[in-house]
């Protein structure tokens, strides 16, 4: 009898078990950079991965409004004589309905039936291209994107200034934490080596990562973590990223550092291309950080195809001291400009515990990936002290000079090249002319 109520009552508690938070989670899948009204074929290839959370990391749809490039005319949009903004915030009502639009999407709506979605945001959706806490519409917008979500209406998150939140996932020994962080709604201006994230949202990280531990956490954030690549791409053009707060950079390394806890690892979005870094001096193992963008936004995309190969070749040119390339990549630079999405996939079965983090294209073919394990990404057994290892430790910024401006150099040059190619033709043509003139003179 007592045997037969154990295990009604082992029945009862593993099926309240399933299905809330605590059902084993091994398949996470992830995305950015969605424009609401373009094609988004990918959500087919992110259904079939049949993932069990799927995690939007920002610009979730383009809220904002995008006036094409234009020096001429009553519009200017660049040029030391530009008189309007390139980028303009929409209507709330405006905002409404592109959140409306991405959540009907048809691929999007069954991805929805079939995983439980959660995540933050980035620039556009937040409402304005490359904002910070200046923004005046971050709490009209806040709430249309917790709507989005289908965040209760009680939810704390609804309440607090800014959308960070956290879950865990997953039964006791196997549990997968995600940290939502948001860049957006207390961070200082560009160039200021302010903040990002904000008093109180660095108070709620620090408990975060202090708190109970789990196998693995994930810290989602919208901008790259690991990779400073306008440190190479300067002073041609800069992206955002945390290398661009170089203090509060350091502060987010020894938070983790300091709370000892293991398994930690970044997912990001925001730059239109996908690759996988690492930075090995952050704390006591590699933190990954694996960026996929976007799942319509892609630089390929913007230029026409017999222009692929040159944006492969520059992003191979460009220097990067934290890419992690191997042979697993399906070009030499180990960036993918196509539309993609990310997975995490946890073998919980196997011993140790393996981790594979992918890049996908549109037809879920892995484009870029990394196979690692738990104890791989755990302080206390490494074996070989940290310090000895130079791959993957020193940042872009301590590059040689020639190295590390490579592609400005680059760029100088067939400028160079084309301006004294274009007088050459000039001078001969007008050599000729004049030639011709005196012959007729002549004659
Ligand atoms: C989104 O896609 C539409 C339709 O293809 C296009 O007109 C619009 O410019 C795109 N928006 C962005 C931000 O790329
Ligand atoms: C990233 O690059 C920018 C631009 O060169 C530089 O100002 C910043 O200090 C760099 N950050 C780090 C962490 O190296």
């Amino acid at each position: 009898m007592a045997t037969m109520i154990s295990i009604a009552l082992l029945v009862l508690v593993s099926s309240l078990c399933v299905g809330g938070e605590e059902a084993l989670v091994s398949r996470i899948a992830f995305g950015s950079c969605a424009n609401q009204t373009s094609p988004q074929p990918i959500w087919d290839a992110i259904v079939s991965f049949s993932p069990d959370v799927f995690i939007w990391v920002g610009d979730n749809i383009y809220g904002d409004m995008r006036r094409p490039f234009k020096m001429f005319g009553n519009e200017r949009t660049i040029g030391p004589w530009k008189n309007v903004p390139r980028f303009v915030p929409s209507s709330e009502d405006e905002m409404r309905s592109k959140y409306e639009t991405a959540k009907s999407n048809p691929g999007y709506s069954r991805l929805r039936r079939i995983a439980k979605v959660i995540g933050t945001w980035d620039d556009h959706d937040y409402g304005l291209n490359d904002a910070g806490k200046e923004f005046h519409a971050k709490d009209t917008n806040q709430k249309l994107m917790l709507d989005f979500l289908d965040e209760p209406h009680d939810s704390p998150r609804r309440k607090q200034a800014g959308v960070y939140a956290s879950y865990t996932f997953g039964p006791e020994g196997r549990q997968i934490k995600v940290i939502l962080l948001d860049t957006r709604y207390h961070r200082d201006p560009l160039r200021s080596d302010g903040t990002i994230l904000g008093n109180a949202q660095w108070t709620w990280l620090r408990k975060e990562l202090n708190g109970p531990p789990s196998a693995i956490t994930i810290i989602v954030s919208s901008i790259q973590v690991v990779s400073n690549l306008s440190a190479c791409t300067g002073p041609l053009f800069y992206m955002e990223s945390w290398g661009r707060f170089p203090t509060e950079r350091r502060r987010l390394f020894s938070l983790i550092s300091n709370s000892k806890r293991d398994g930690v690892f970044f997912i990001s979005g925001d730059v239109h291309f996908g690759e996988i870094t690492r930075y090995d001096c952050g704390t006591g193992y590699p933190l990954y950080d694996i960026t996929s963008s976007g799942l319509t936004q892609a630089v390929e995309k913007v230029v026409p195809s017999f222009l692929h190969n040159v944006l492969r070749f520059l992003a191979w040119v460009t220097p990067t001291t934290m890419r992690v390339i191997n042979n697993n990549c399906k070009h030499k630079s180990c960036t993918y400009g196509q539309p993609n999405f990310g997975v995490i996939e946890v073998n919980w079965d196997a011993n140790p515990v393996t981790l594979r983090f992918e890049v996908r294209g549109v037809s879920g073919e892995a484009v870029n990936s990394v196979t690692t394990s738990l104890p791989e990404l755990g302080a206390s057994k490494k074996s070989e002290p940290i310090i000895n290892k130079k791959e993957y430790c020193s940042l872009e910024v301590d590059l040689p000079w020639l190295l590390r401006h490579r592609l400005a150099i680059l760029f100088s040059f067939s400028v160079a090249a084309v301006i004294v190619l274009q007088v050459g033709v000039l001078y001969m043509v007008i050599s000729l002319v004049v030639k011709c003139l005196r012959k007729c003179k002549l004659d």
